[in-house]
């Protein structure tokens, strides 16, 4: 029924300056006794916070086994290096320091241990549901993903890239220092803005009626992220912006922004997925270069959320028609991923299928969804490769 909800979010968030001075006290008041540190191909390494982060468990007396070299688009080899690990020392608690492909990486190994007589690679592929969850706990290096928060882990293998989600994988905690990231590159910072948006985009343009305060948050929330990324292009080390981003980054993806609504779209996330899976894309950049195509291709099914977006979100003047409007909407929304230098096609992403590449696309996409996916628009097959075409004329 429209306007019912739950909203589950558990994860106690500690923000701000120093803040992962006190993950140790954290690990230690949530269970552990023994954390897998997980991170990332290095940038915790250099700037010197995964020796802040080990110093903190040790203060708080807390054992502590590590594993880096997560790749963007974690893979699963690497899950299974960190349940070998995790089994060999004896690990109770999974603390990721870094970005959603750490976090989601530490969640699959978190599944993977409380249930080992089972591949943990059925629940990407969803032939089984999970059931226990080790504890995982986070310290955010990058505000993108929302998984920090979310009830979603994201893993890539063969040629797919699959998502699981549960409440079981919602992380205990939250460590969120604004300053740890400001040695993000400029196109991780922008990419990152352009997922925060999205995923509460996913959750606005959807049929229906909504609540007027989730509106509200919304719209609050993505005028926030296009001001403050604007910022950051020009100044990437400006706190307040960062703060900013990185608590919008939380509140985007953790359910708030969707209660009331009737189901979320999430079509540009799948047909994302794809495009990750086959090139290995940053996850920011292959939502922005499909939007727009998306976007032109559904907003007559759902005029209304496209010219509310219009004119509450983006200040388009409303036009001589309700269509313009929403088209004026949708431009500017590309104007701006432009002007923080993120795509808004597949040419400027940097990837050039062919027609078999967009079928082969379309067939992955569909196959993973079930065969449909959208509530803006449901799209079928045929849809996902139409939409494929647009993003690459
Ligand atoms: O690996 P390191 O050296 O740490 O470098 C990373 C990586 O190259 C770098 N980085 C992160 N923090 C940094 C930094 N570099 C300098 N300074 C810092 N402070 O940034 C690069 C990207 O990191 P990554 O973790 O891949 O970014 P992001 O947080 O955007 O995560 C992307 C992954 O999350 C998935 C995506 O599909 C993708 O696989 N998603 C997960 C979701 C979830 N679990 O809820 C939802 C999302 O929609 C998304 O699908
Ligand atoms: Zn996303």
């Amino acid at each position: 029924m429209n306007g019912d909800f739950t909203l589950y979010t558990p994860t106690k968030v500690v923000f701000g300056h120093d803040a992962e001075a006190k993950t140790g006290a954290l690990v230690k008041a949530f269970g552990g006794t023994c954390a897998l540190i997980h991170y990332g191909g290095g940038s915790v390494v250099r700037s010197g916070l995964l020796d802040r982060v080990k110093a903190s468990l040790d203060e708080a007396g807390v054992r502590h086994v590590e594993l880096g070299g997560v790749v963007p688009n974690p893979r699963l080899e690497k899950v299974y290096e960190g349940v070998a690990l995790a089994k060999a020392n004896g690990v109770d608690f999974l603390l990721a320091v870094g970005g959603g492909s750490v976090i989601d990486s530490a969640k699959a190994i978190a599944y993977a241990l409380a249930e080992p007589e089972y591949d943990v690679k059925e629940l990407y592929e969803h032939t089984r549901a999970p059931k226990a969850c080790l504890p995982v706990g986070t310290v955010l290096t990058i505000a993108a993903s929302g998984s920090e928060m979310s009830d979603s882990s994201v893993i890539s293998y063969e040629d797919k890239k699959r998502g699981c989600n549960s409440d079981l994988c919602r992380p205990k905690f939250a460590v969120m220092n604004p300053a740890l990231t400001a040695t993000l590159p400029a196109y991780q910072t922008a990419a990152g803005c352009s997922d925060i948006l999205m995923h509460t985009m996913e959750r606005y343009f959807v049929q229906g009626p909504k609540l007027e305060l989730t509106d509200a948050i919304a719209e609050g929330l993505l005028r926030t992220v296009m001001r403050y990324a604007a910022v950051l292009r020009d100044d990437p080390e400006n706190y307040e912006a960062r703060a900013e981003i990185m608590w919008a980054g939380s509140l985007s993806h953790n359910g708030l922004t969707g209660c009331g609504n009737d189901g979320n779209d999430f079509a540009s996330h799948r047909l994302e997925h794809e495009l990750g899976a086959l090139y290995d894309v940053t996850h920011g950049a292959g939502l922005t270069a499909v939007w727009g195509s998306w976007a032109r291709y559904v907003y007559k099914n759902c005029l209304p959320r496209f010219v509310r977006f219009a004119t509450n979100v983006m200040g388009v003047a409303p036009q001589a028609s309700d269509e313009e409007t929403a088209l004026k909407g949708i431009a500017a929304m590309e104007d701006f991923f432009r002007s923080i230098g993120m795509p808004t096609n597949l040419r400027e992403l940097g990837v050039h299928p062919n027609e078999d590449d967009i079928l082969l696309l379309a067939h992955n996409c569909a196959v993973a969804t079930g065969g449909k996916v959208g509530s803006a628009m449901k799209l079928y097959e045929a849809d996902m490769a139409n939409i494929y075409r647009m993003a690459n004329a």
